[in-house]
């Protein structure tokens, strides 16, 4: 008779198990709904033996690495590490336009700050007056079933490209064991587990976000400025898209900043700037997707919205292609 209370208690037990009364265990956490709902699983079985890392890469959403330590250490007790890599993400980044190099610099550049700073963990754990406290043994990853059945029958390209699974490095030189307490669970039954482990609603609920962040979604180079323009024009259209209550209806929502520019009038003087894309699509699996119908008058709020706040920008679209021939994300 399985329960999600019966598996909560099972896989703690089975946590507890594994890493013995020393063991350690560091993993990478999001924001997102998988990492931080098996964050909190292993911070439930061993508490603060297990190391949970977060790397800002500068290409995150408005301040998203504030808003997930708040939620993951202050409020859920997770032992947390921000790393701000921004600069060196941003420079490793800088004059680069191929999509994917920027996704390969990018999943590269993570592994390299990610080993960094699970090594300097290490270290730590060792070292603290003398004692052999314990000392990372485990990795955590926030595989789900799919992932498991897709890399047993190989299909190919996946819906969701996790340019993050692959840390073999960290395996093999620090000699890392996996451990990934969502193995058995599908994505509905992981947003369960969360709500039983308190984890927000608004986060349980959350669109997903690709590794790669806004990089993919600034068409051109990447720069600080480019960001900043595209976070805060995302940040309006999600917070309008809450607001009028669609958020829930929609599978993925986001703003992409496009490489041209456009002639404008604001005021009574002629502007020559970017233009944004807005993007939201319904879908089952990521596969196929359907553009969304929104009500003509939350457009409307969204482009007078962005067009009056986000200095740099002129002109607002809304993308209606499906997926096929599109694809959700534009790079
Ligand atoms: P596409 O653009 O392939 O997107 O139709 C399908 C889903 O996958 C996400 N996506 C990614 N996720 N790394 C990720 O972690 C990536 O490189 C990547 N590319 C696309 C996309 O956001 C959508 O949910």
């Amino acid at each position: 008779n399985w329960t999600m209370e019966s598996f909560i208690g099972k896989e703690i037990a089975r946590i507890r198990e594994i890493c013995g009364p020393k063991g350690c265990v560091i993993g990478a956490v999001s924001g997102g709904v998988d990492s931080s709902v098996a964050a909190k699983l292993m911070h439930e079985a061993i508490g603060d033996r297990f190391h949970a890392i977060m790397v800002d890469n500068g290409v995150l959403r408005m301040d998203e690495a504030v808003q997930v330590h708040k939620m993951l250490s202050e409020d859920l007790g997770v032992n947390l590490t921000v790393v701000d890599a921004s600069d060196l993400f941003l420079e490793r980044l800088a004059d680069v336009e191929d999509p994917e190099k920027k996704r390969k610099i990018i999943g590269n550049t993570f592994i390299n700050v990610f080993e960094e700073e699970a090594s300097k963990i290490d270290h730590a754990t060792k070292n603290e007056r003398g004692e052999a406290k314990g000392e990372i043994e485990w990795l955590l990853q926030g595989t789900l079933y799919p992932d498991v059945i897709e890399s047993i029958s190989f299909k190919g390209p996946s819906a969701t490209i996790k340019t993050h699974h692959n840390v073999g490095g960290l395996l093999k030189d620090m000699k890392l064991k996996l451990i990934e307490p969502l193995r058995e669970l599908f994505k509905d039954e992981v947003r369960a587990l969360g709500r039983l482990l308190n984890i927000p609603a608004h986060l349980v609920n959350r669109h997903p976000f690709p590794g790669p962040g806004l990089a993919i979604r600034i068409l051109g180079p990447v720069t600080r400025e480019q960001v900043k323009i595209l976070q805060h024009a995302d940040h309006i259209y999600i917070e309008e898209i809450r607001n009028a209550g669609l958020y829930d209806k929609i599978s993925q929502a986001f703003a992409v900043l496009l490489p041209v520019k456009a002639v404008g009038v604001q005021g009574d003087k002629r502007t020559y700037e970017q233009v944004i894309a807005l993007r939201a699509v319904t879908s089952e699996d990521f596969m196929t997707a359907d553009w969304f119908v929104f009500p003509p008058e939350v457009l409307r709020r969204i482009s007078s919205r962005i067009t009056n706040e986000v200095s740099g920008v002129n002109r607002v679209t809304y993308d209606i292609s499906s997926k096929p021939p599109g694809t959700v994300e534009w790079l």
